[in-house]
């Protein structure tokens, strides 16, 4: 998809510090671009956005999101393409996910007009900042939260949305270390884990702090009532290759609907692998480890994009992976990926937002 040219105000930083940033080392989050872009929500409706230096904001401490968690983000990325335009990977799909977390959340939809002509012109604003380098990216940060400064438990009445971006490199720099969580829980069903909102990954923090005191990088969450199946990981779906099928837990209300989950398995059927989105159990997993049928494990996220999982623990045992070579459908899957990112592959379905540059 090619696209016109925004129009939302620019005030300029006079001081850049795009020099400080090692672009050859690119930790993910440790670097803000020099913009970022503001819009108030007020008597039901959205202000004028406005595109200004990064910066802080200055804010009550008594606004809601502080205190009743009205927060929601979302994450996606820009990549510099083979011919130096830019595509933003699948826009539209974090928009309709944004405003179905803004939904749950009791909170205030927000326009295409606003994500879509903010974050293009964040991005011409800031195109510099977009790393070129094979496995790096500009991630967008666009989030929302209640502004209104109040103590009463309510539904906030005013709202602030804020995008800003960051040059990324990879998520994890080697394969990881999972270990399914049996005492923890991120989210049941009916609750808020299908939201991208602030306190699902806030609630994490404590196991994933014991699991890392333990040598894991990250958990696999299971289902909150029998600590049976695999939810997710948390910062990332979960993706198996057993028996030659690409099987990942199917969504429901405690699962984040992926939007790399989705391209993967879209990307998946089209090169005729077999794939199943079903309940996984820790027997089935443990039953694979067994029997040599489970020969793939990774992670897919947005950050994450195809991350690499080389052990898992269940039940306080570590079981372990295959290493993973060129061959490997993960390896298969996350080169189509990047080459459809970067425009060179065709992209049939139209998931690149293009900026083109002047
Ligand atoms: C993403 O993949 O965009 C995420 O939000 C995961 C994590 C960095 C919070």
């Amino acid at each position: 998809m090619t696209t016109i040219a925004s129009s939302v105000p620019v005030k300029r930083t006079a001081k850049s510090h795009k020099h400080e940033v090692d672009f050859s080392n690119l930790e993910f989050g440790k670097y803000i671009s020099d913009h970022m872009l503001v819009a108030d929500y007020k008597d039901k409706q959205w202000g004028e956005a406005a595109i200004m230096p990064y910066g802080e904001l200055s804010m009550s401490p008594a606004i809601l999101a502080l205190h009743y968690g009205q927060a929601v983000f979302e994450g996606m990325k820009a990549y510099k393409m083979a011919d130096g335009n830019i595509s933003v990977f699948r826009m539209h799909k974090h928009l309709e996910r944004f405003n179905i977390s803004l939904s749950r959340m009791c909170m205030p939809a927000i326009t295409e007009a606003l994500f879509v002509q903010g974050i293009h012109a964040l991005i011409e604003t800031d195109q510099d900042w977009v790393p070129s380098t094979d496995g790096s990216s500009l991630y967008i940060r666009p989030h929302m939260f209640a502004s209104e400064a109040r103590l009463g438990v309510k539904v906030s009445d005013q709202y602030k949305f804020v995008i800003m971006t960051s040059p990324v490199g990879p998520y994890f720099t080697k394969p990881i270390r999972v270990k399914v969580e049996e005492t923890y829980v991120r989210a049941a069903e009916g609750g808020t884990g299908f939201a991208k909102c602030a306190g699902n990954y806030g609630g994490a923090f404590y196991p994933t702090q014991l699991a890392r005191e333990q040598g894991f990088d990250q958990v696999l969450w299971t289902d909150a009532r029998d600590h049976q199946y695999i939810d997710e990981s948390g910062a990332m779906n979960v993706m198996f290759v057993l028996d030659g099928k690409l099987i990942t837990p199917k969504l429901t209300t405690a699962i984040l609907n992926g939007v790399t989950r989705d391209s993967i398995l879209t990307l998946a059927r089209e090169m005729g692998i077999p794939c199943e989105e079903r309940k996984i159990s820790i027997a089935d997993l443990e039953e694979g480890f067994a029997n040599g049928k489970l020969t793939e494990a990774f992670g897919a996220g947005t950050a994450a994009v195809v991350s690499s999982i080389a052990t898992i623990n269940i039940h306080g045992k570590d079981f372990q992976l295959p290493a993973v070579h060129d061959g490997s459908l993960q390896m298969q899957i996350k080169k189509k990926l990047y080459a459809i990112r970067v425009g060179l592959e065709p992209d049939v379905h139209q998931w690149n937002y293009v900026i083109l540059m002047k």
